[in-house]
């Protein structure tokens, strides 16, 4: 198969979603272009709908206008956050500063996946929480006048350190966080900063000392790295031409799989670097390329949490083994999937073990066949997907339409980069 042409992926999920929240609390008429349209971004815009905010439709090539009260309102209704735990956990840290009660529940994968996480450091900060459902979903939260808060994460977590940010920048008093052990994404940081706050770090402790409200914007949202991946790899196991994927976000942060594909031996380069709202952005130009096995440290692995199921896949595909190790944030993610990734690592005839909480795997040349069960997991199926396109390959993905919770169009978008033209 010969992968080729140009591609654009649809709009950053986790920019998404920050900025539909942060123009939910504007004062006034925000627009957004290239906004993700996504089930979890709409999940996102729903719920801000039933806090107060005016959100048009999200459609696909066009600007999303948010029109915000300077505060959420009190809400009819639970909000139900669908299959998203980052519109979940960043709402969260958004009502921990407002004085009214809200109900958050999700789906059967969302409402098993552990709040407590954010729960606790809110609590700290004033908020309150029912004890209903031990660490999940559904909750109710209770907000007011919040305190600083000075706070080691327990782990890496973007999700957990946007909340905290958030639930600062709404009650007006100042945050310092720590990450234990690697850097997890940091737009937030780089939007508040874009905005005129003061975010700074040292010695590994980000401050946020917020003043003054959020003034309405307007901002394009960049390609999201974690949905080229797919396409990256898709060109990786091609046999034959160039990918070139435009406008695709490459914060260091995100883009930790480049460096452990290169490490691999796939030279995949940069071009047409710019930067948007604090955001760096280019286009990636991926071959075809002979795989080697890696290892993947644990410091390593919150700059490409999305990326390991993509990751585990090529490396099946690479000679010798290739160890993520600490990556057990991942039974917690959309499904369990580090148990899932093994299991159907091996359902499609490569060696791949949850050793504790390493993963490893083991390439082979034997052509890919079989069942695989996503749980209803995007990246599980988005990731065996493109293994299906290896010559010969027989892989039946049991879900491919969850896909549509971050990458809506994958399919087709994977057929037409299968056979394109030179770029
Ligand atoms: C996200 C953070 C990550 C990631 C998720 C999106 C975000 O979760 O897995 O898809 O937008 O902040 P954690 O921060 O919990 O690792």
């Amino acid at each position: 198969m010969k992968v080729a042409g140009s591609v654009k992926v649809p709009g950053d999920k986790s920019i998404t979603h920050r900025v539909l929240l942060l123009a939910a609390l504007a004062q006034g008429s925000s627009s957004i272009g290239g906004a993700l349209t996504s089930l979890d971004a709409r999940s996102t815009a729903r719920i801000l709908r039933q806090l107060g905010a005016r959100v048009s439709p999200l459609r696909a090539g066009s600007i999303t206008r948010v029109e915000g009260q300077g505060r959420l309102q009190a809400p009819e209704g639970v909000l139900d956050c669908g299959n998203s735990g980052t519109t979940t956990r960043l709402t969260l840290g958004l009502l921990a500063a407002h004085d009214f009660p809200a109900t958050l529940t999700g789906d059967r994968s969302l409402r098993r996946r552990p709040m407590r996480r954010v729960t606790d450091p809110l609590t700290a900060m004033g908020a309150w929480f029912s004890e209903g459902n031990g660490d999940g979903l559904p909750l109710t939260i209770r907000g007011g006048p919040l305190r600083p808060l000075r706070y080691e994460m327990p782990v890496s977590s973007a999700q957990i350190k946007s909340a905290i940010l958030l639930a600062g920048l709404a009650g007006e008093v100042e945050v310092s966080l720590r990450e234990p052990h690697g850097r997890s994404r940091d737009h937030t940081e780089r939007l508040l900063r874009a905005f005129g706050y003061d975010v700074a770090e040292s010695h590994g402790w980000i401050t946020s000392k917020p003043s003054g409200r959020v003034e309405p914007f307007q901002i394009e949202v960049p390609g999201d790295p974690s949905s080229a991946a797919f396409l990256v790899g898709a060109a990786i196991l091609g046999q034959a031409g160039t990918l070139r994927i435009a406008d695709v976000g490459v914060n260091p942060t995100r883009t930790g799989f480049l460096r452990v594909l290169a490490r691999m031996g796939s030279e995949i380069t940069i071009e047409n670097q710019s930067e948007r709202f604090g955001e760096p952005v280019g286009d990636l130009i991926v071959s075809p390329a002979a795989l080697r096995g890696t290892e993947v440290l644990a410091e390593e692995v919150p700059g490409l949490i999305d990326e390991i199921p993509m990751l585990a896949v090529l490396a099946s595909r690479a000679e010798g083994l290739t160890t993520f190790r600490q990556v057990g944030e991942l039974r917690v993610k959309e499904s369990d999937r580090l148990g899932l990734l093994a299991e159907n690592l091996r359902a499609v005839g490569a060696r791949a073990e949850a050793e504790g909480d390493d993963l490893v795997v083991e390439g082979t040349e034997r052509v890919p066949v079989g069942p695989v069960r996503t749980a209803g997991d995007h990246r599980l199926a988005m990731a065996f997907a493109v293994l299906g396109t290896v010559p010969g390959a027989h892989i039946d993905v049991d879900d491919l339409a969850c896909a549509a919770v971050s990458f809506p169009g994958f399919p087709e978008t994977l057929q037409q980069i299968a056979g394109g033209a030179d770029r």
